[in-house]
């Protein structure tokens, strides 16, 4: 045996949890991406967290809370039973080829056909779309993006949507519009143009600014996830898809949020009325165990790119893996066998009329509430009422919203920041989360809301140690951390 570094960690010390909570902070405030860990620290929510149920985590104290978080890649919650009993059947069974790159596949083959089918009974015109397999949401999206170009290549422009978020690698973060993410990165791919979310008039004056013709994709989330749950006006994808296809303009929908049933639907994009040429999928395909990212695509697109001699044109090293798929087909087929889109939408609306009816109670705590299915949203009225130049509006919403979430941690709720929404705290449970578990989930944020009818509140229940930590972490450069700080 050869010698091991200094200080490694032996798997099995992990396994059996020989790591101490405070270790694990240690080791990622030391070696991770620390700035992040160390501003969770601040709130007290850096964990590590354990499993207690799917639906359950408890820290390190055994303080447990309901899990609304996990940016919609959790449909069946922490290690769900279901996945994890086929994973160990998968593990001791399985004689497939771990990463067939070059060569076919059985459980790559079933994850295929089965989209595909499931897509074209929604959507008759994809009867004989096909698949190309990755291992992340952005990743679907940088190939629906070659995909579209091959396709037009002489086309230089892409049209995305105020607000939209499609993920952080370089294609995907020019169609993401936030200055926040963009601006240290430029120049970013070329071409990138946004228009209004939601206004079809406007999108026809920049189709036509632009040319038709020069244009080689729009790409459109159904609902904007990242951009606090946006919910487009009835009409806006149907003629959207109207006006692209009368100019052959591929359409993209970014489905990877809303996709198989977090909205009620197992593509919201077909329950607007929009057929799109290419689809992208990624969070709940893994169930919140492994990594899978999918781009469906109409064969003539899917050949142009990956035709003949030029097959491998867009490849990578770890999509279509056995274990993915696998894991992929089993979400997949537990989503079907307990029609998880209906539960999310029944779940969704006694959720959201919880929310409303909390919003007009709470009208000094809640600006909105936004949902459909199990993807709700809750808009925090500013702390600060006064009138403030752009940048410190900014400050006070994303500020608002972080301690309304450390808030409702501390009140046993786990949920999401949003990404393109500074102001927006997202509740994405489980799909299959059991009844009275989402009751209580609802009840804790109704406890959080009586508490803090009033969004100063929340400034006035931190504690003036953490206002001021964080304070001093927003101001001040990066530098070297010790879990002491946080
Ligand atoms: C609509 C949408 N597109 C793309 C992405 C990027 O996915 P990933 O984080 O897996 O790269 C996300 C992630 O939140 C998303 O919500």
């Amino acid at each position: 045996m050869s010698a091991l570094p200094s200080g490694f960690i032996r798997t099995q010390d992990v396994l059996h949890e020989q790591l101490s909570g405070q270790r694990v902070r240690e080791l990622e405030l030391q070696y991770g991406n620390e700035e992040l860990l160390y501003g969770l620290g601040v709130l007290g929510l850096s964990g590590p967290f354990s499993r207690v149920t799917p639906w359950e985590l408890e820290d390190e104290h055994g303080v447990r809370r309901i899990n609304a978080s996990g940016y919609a890649a959790m449909p069946f919650g922490e290690m769900p039973p279901a996945i994890t009993a086929f994973m160990h059947e998968f593990l001791t069974h399985n004689r497939a080829m771990g990463l067939p790159q070059q060569s076919s596949s059985p459980w790559r083959a079933a994850l295929e056909a089965n989209l595909v089918r499931l897509l074209a009974r929604e959507l008759p015109s994809h009867a004989d779309s096909q698949v190309f397999f990755c291992s992340s949401g952005t990743e679907a999206i940088e190939g629906a993006l070659k995909f579209a170009k091959a396709y037009r290549p002489r086309a230089k422009y892409a049209i995305s949507f105020g607000s939209a978020y499609h993920g952080k690698t370089l294609g995907s973060l020019s169609l993401t519009p936030n200055p926040e993410y963009q601006d240290i990165f430029r120049p970013l791919v070329p071409g990138a143009v946004t228009s209004p979310y939601g206004d079809l008039d406007a999108l026809k004056r920049v189709i036509r600014r632009l040319g038709p013709d020069t244009i080689y994709a729009v790409v459109v989330e159904p609902i904007q996830g990242e951009g606090g749950v946006n919910i487009p006006p009835a009409g806006f994808l149907s003629g959207l898809g109207e006006i692209c296809r009368r100019h052959g303009i591929p359409v993209i929908a970014d489905e990877i949020q809303t996709g198989l049933g977090r909205t009620g639907h197992w593509f919201e994009s077909a329950a607007q009325g929009l057929d799109p040429d290419l689809i992208t999928l990624a969070k709940p395909l893994g169930a919140g165990m492994t990594a899978v990212g999918a781009t469906i695509v109409r064969a003539p697109i899917y050949k142009t790119m990956l035709g003949g001699l030029s097959s491998k044109r867009h490849s990578n090293t770890f999509g279509g893996g056995a274990l993915a798929m696998a894991v992929g087909l089993k979400s997949l087929e537990y989503l079907i066998d307990n029609d998880l889109p209906t539960r999310s939408r029944e779940l969704g609306e006694i959720g959201l009329s919880r929310l409303q009816a909390l919003h007009r109670r709470f009208p000094q705590l809640l600006e909105a509430v936004r949902g459909q299915g199990l993807l709700l949203a809750l808009q925090f009225r500013p702390m600060v009422g006064l009138p403030l130049p752009a940048m410190l509006r900014e400050i006070v919403f994303e500020a608002t919203a972080i301690l309304a979430l450390r808030e409702l941690h501390l009140g046993g709720v786990m949920a999401n920041l949003s990404l393109s929404s500074k102001r927006t705290v997202r509740l994405t449970p489980a799909l299959d989360m059991p009844a009275d578990v989402f009751a209580t989930l609802m009840d804790r944020v109704e406890a959080f809301a009586q508490t803090h009818p009033n969004s100063r509140d929340l400034l006035l229940r931190t504690p003036p140690q953490v206002t001021t930590r964080l304070a001093a972490f927003a101001a001040t450069k990066p530098k070297k951390r010790t879990p002491s700080d946080g």
